[in-house]
């Protein structure tokens, strides 16, 4: 056979398994059907590639098995990642909570990979589209290419999930998977804007635009960060993250205030600006559209004086557990990732390797394993591909 590795899917953990079982001296062809690879990453971190999180813990993932990231996330961390961006002189800075960004582009992550594969010989065939996969009656796997047949003894699905179809986005891994006996746990849209409907809509639409912090919280996960209005929704990254734990039919509630005690804080404005309107004192925590539209919507706006001590907690205990009533999401066509994937049950957490069939391996977003926003899906890819690309 001409190749020892097959990996379809030139994303960024398919390059991340190339170049580390190319450095091991086997024989590693990657298969991209698209024109080029490693496209999301080009248009991630909004052109400047979060590449990764250095606060990475499998915390920080959603899964049906939650301990599966974990021995590939230990093997292959932040610091081993970022020290390749630094052998690459590429300049980066931390945004926020841990997040590492390219100073300059994220075509240096691409270009990145792309040397590092090259220099341990990898081979890309781009425009390369897969027709069949069948495994070979003695041990390894057989595909047709629009290139031409391709053998190895492995091969390493790393087709990516879902989100984003325009960017060559397919189902081909999890279908790929089903044919070799593995269960695929449903997916769904991740890291992706709330649609509301109705009157909800009418509550919220013509204040798109309007932006300010939030604890958004979906059961036992919580996250503090920007909230977004839009002309749909909902949206910014608290919204973001806090979708990949809704689903329909699932209580999401909002604390409109989270660095205030609200309570205590709107009895302390009654005290000290007595004649001054819930309005105006709204007016000086939030963005003036919105406090006017809770006035008009959901409160009445009166001199802080004629609120009885009652009243005023009461208006706290709502601004602590708003609630929205979500119609669905953007869907893939915005989501950042795809939740669920093939089940982790059915694979090796060190190597990535099929239980079903030996030289197979499923690594990066079409497993089921969803990182956070901020990083940590790169991570995830970066590690399950260096697992795999250890092993094939
Ligand atoms: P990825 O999608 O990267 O690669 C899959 C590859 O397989 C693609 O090149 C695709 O064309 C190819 N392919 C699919 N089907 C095929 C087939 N049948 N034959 C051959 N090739 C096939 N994450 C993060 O950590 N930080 C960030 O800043 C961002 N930002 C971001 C922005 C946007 C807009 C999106 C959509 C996503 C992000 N993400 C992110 C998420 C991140 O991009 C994602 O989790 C990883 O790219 C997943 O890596 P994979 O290699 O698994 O898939």
């Amino acid at each position: 056979m001409e190749d020892d590795v097959l990996v379809i899917g030139g994303g960024a953990a398919g390059l991340m398994c190339a170049l580390t079982a190319g450095r091991r001296g086997r024989r590693v062809r990657v298969i991209e059907h698209a024109n080029r690879c490693g496209k999301k990453i080009l248009m991630s971190g909004g052109g400047r590639c979060n590449f990764t999180n250095t606060g990475t813990t499998p915390a920080n993932f959603l899964s049906a098995n939650p301990h599966f990231c974990k021995s590939a996330l230990a093997r292959f961390r932040p610091e081993h990642f970022i020290a390749m961006v630094e052998a690459h002189g590429i300049g980066y800075h931390e945004k926020e909570l841990g997040q590492l960004f390219c100073d300059e582009s994220s075509k240096q992550i691409v270009a990145m990979l792309l040397a590092e594969c090259a220099e341990a010989g990898v081979r890309i065939d781009t425009n390369c589209a897969v027709d069949d996969v069948a495994a070979l009656p003695g041990g390894g796997f057989r595909l047709r290419t629009a290139l031409g047949e391709r053998r190895a003894p492995s091969l390493v699905v790393a087709t990516g999930g879902l989100s984003i179809p325009k960017m060559g986005a397919t189902g081909f891994g999890y279908e790929l998977a089903r044919a070799f006996g593995h269960v695929v746990l449903p997916t769904r849209a991740g890291l992706v804007p709330l649609t509301l409907s109705g009157k909800h809509l009418e509550h919220y639409a013509d204040l798109a635009g309007v932006s300010f912090h939030v604890s958004a919280r979906c059961g036992k996960a919580r996250f503090d960060n920007a909230m977004l209005v839009t002309h749909r929704g909902l949206s910014g990254p608290a919204i973001l993250q806090v979708s990949s734990y809704w689903e329909p039919g699932k209580e999401l509630l909002l604390d409109l205030l989270p660095e205030h005690e609200i309570a205590d804080w709107l009895l302390e404005r009654q005290r000290e600006e007595p004649a001054a309107e819930l309005r105006t004192v709204l007016g000086d925590v939030f963005p003036k559209r919105f406090a006017q539209r809770l006035c008009e919507g959901w409160f009445t706006s009166k001199p802080m004086r004629q609120y009885t001590h009652g009243e005023l907690p009461a208006i706290a205990r709502q601004l602590a557990n708003w609630p929205i009533v979500a119609s669905g999401t953007e869907g893939y066509r915005t989501a950042e990732v795809t939740l669920g994937g093939v089940d982790t049950d059915g694979l090796s957490s060190t190597t990535m390797e099929s239980k079903h069939q030996p030289g197979l391996y499923f690594i990066g977003e079409v497993v089921d394993v969803t990182g956070w926003l901020g990083g940590y899906n790169f991570q995830w890819a970066w590690a399950s591909g260096h697992a795999a690309g250890t092993a094939a």
